[in-house]
């Protein structure tokens, strides 16, 4: 293991018990983001509200996510799930004109069904079906038309690891007038992310997978252009312009992203997330990108030694790979018998990689693998 490996490692105390291999559900908690929860609560209790305060760390968490997409704070909604963001945009949408809503069935069912209860305000979800484990860009290009409003499109499929190709696909959204709003959760963290170039509209993620923190954060994006133009009917206090005018008599939105939130912000998450991005910043992420990549060739080439099927497709870069099991729940519960921590969807085996797991790590799920091959589908 490299030192660098090794002191990134240091600050998870989970590893001195577990192998953990899980981030596509949960980031591993760090000694940084526990001190961070911590400092929230010494604040609490050395002065009760101090609401002023937690207001500036909640506009710093704002800050620190713009830097760590490249956009800038106005453009940053500060919301507690993804869902939330999504269900922002989507009811500030006008179907009257372009009625379509064009994703692939490789979305995280949120994204799906948050559209489809768009269709009682004339929404027309069409979902575009996987070959191979894949979802092309000609699959897009044949779906988008003249009548699509937006294109919502998952970065890393939850289920099997595939990742999109972004540019291509909005490129024809954009060259026939439909948005596209990229769902980065399964990405985000494990390499430099820069909204500006991915020419997106829309850039949702979540902050407790790759970007290290509990549940209870998520970041949406909007391009400025639109942000003016939109108006959601989910909205709350926390989305005026001036939240502590308490005017109960007026709706009078921000003028920046902040129009997309709704109720009082996630305090604790304010002062978590900023320590966890910097954590990923000071590690490097180009350095992390790179390193997943390693992990994910090797336990890719592994598997297809051991003859295991991969769901995930042959040149993934990561960050999950997915093994194809006769009983995947079988094969988590054998591996959590031996401290390893993995998760399944459906018959599919998830490993993921951070920053923090090694070539080691990738041996031992190795060595689970071949101990049950039995649970796998053998090609
Ligand atoms: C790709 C993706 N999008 C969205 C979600 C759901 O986000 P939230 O629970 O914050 O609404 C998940 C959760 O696992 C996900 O993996």
């Amino acid at each position: 293991m490299s030192t660098e490996i090794e002191s990134a490692r240091a600050h998870f105390p989970i590893f001195k018990n577990k192998i953990y291999l899980n981030s596509c559900s949960q980031g591993a908690l760090s000694d940084a983001v526990e001190a961070s929860l911590q400092e929230h609560i010494r604040s609490w209790h050395e002065h009760g509200s101090p609401w002023d305060r937690w207001v500036e760390e909640y506009e710093a968490a704002r800050t620190a996510f713009a830097r760590f997409i490249g956009a800038a704070p106005e453009e940053v909604a500060v919301v507690t799930s993804a869902s939330a963001g999504i269900n922002s945009i989507a009811s500030a949408l006008d179907f009257g004109k372009r009625r379509k809503v064009v994703m692939g069935e490789f979305e995280f069912p949120t994204m799906g069904q948050i559209w489809l209860a768009q269709e009682r305000r004339g929404a027309e979800i069409e979902f575009l079906p996987a070959q191979n484990g894949k979802i092309c860009p000609e699959c897009y290009s044949r779906a988008i038309d003249d009548q699509t409003l937006i294109v919502p499109l998952t970065h890393v499929c939850f289920m099997n690891g595939f990742r999109s190709e972004v540019a291509p696909i909005v490129k024809q959204a954009h060259e026939r007038g439909a948005l596209v709003m990229l769902d980065d959760y399964q990405d985000c963290g494990t390499r430099p992310i820069d909204v500006k170039a991915l020419d997106v509209d829309f850039y949702v993620s979540g902050a407790l997978k790759y970007l290290l923190c509990p549940s209870g954060i998520a970041f949406l994006y909007v391009r400025p252009e639109l942000i003016s133009a939109l108006t959601p009917t989910i909205t709350g206090w926390f989305a005026q312009k001036n939240p502590f005018a308490f005017d109960v008599k007026h709706l009078d939105l921000a003028t920046t992203a902040r129009r997309f939130e709704t109720g009082s912000p996630p305090l604790p998450h304010a002062y978590i997330a900023p320590a966890a991005l910097k954590l990923l910043d000071d590690f490097g992420r180009e350095k992390t990108a790179q390193h997943i990549k390693s992990l994910t060739r090797a336990l890719m080439d592994g598997a297809r030694d051991l003859k295991i099927k991969v769901k995930t497709p042959a040149e993934s870069v990561g960050p999950l790979v997915v093994l194809q099991m006769k009983d995947a729940d079988a094969m988590v519960k054998k591996m959590a018998a031996d401290n390893m921590v993995v998760s399944n969807r459906m018959d599919g085996l998830r490993v993921s990689f951070h920053l923090y797991n090694t070539l080691d790590d990738v041996h031992a799920v190795l060595a689970q693998l071949e101990k049950n091959r039995t649970l796998a589908v053998v090609e």
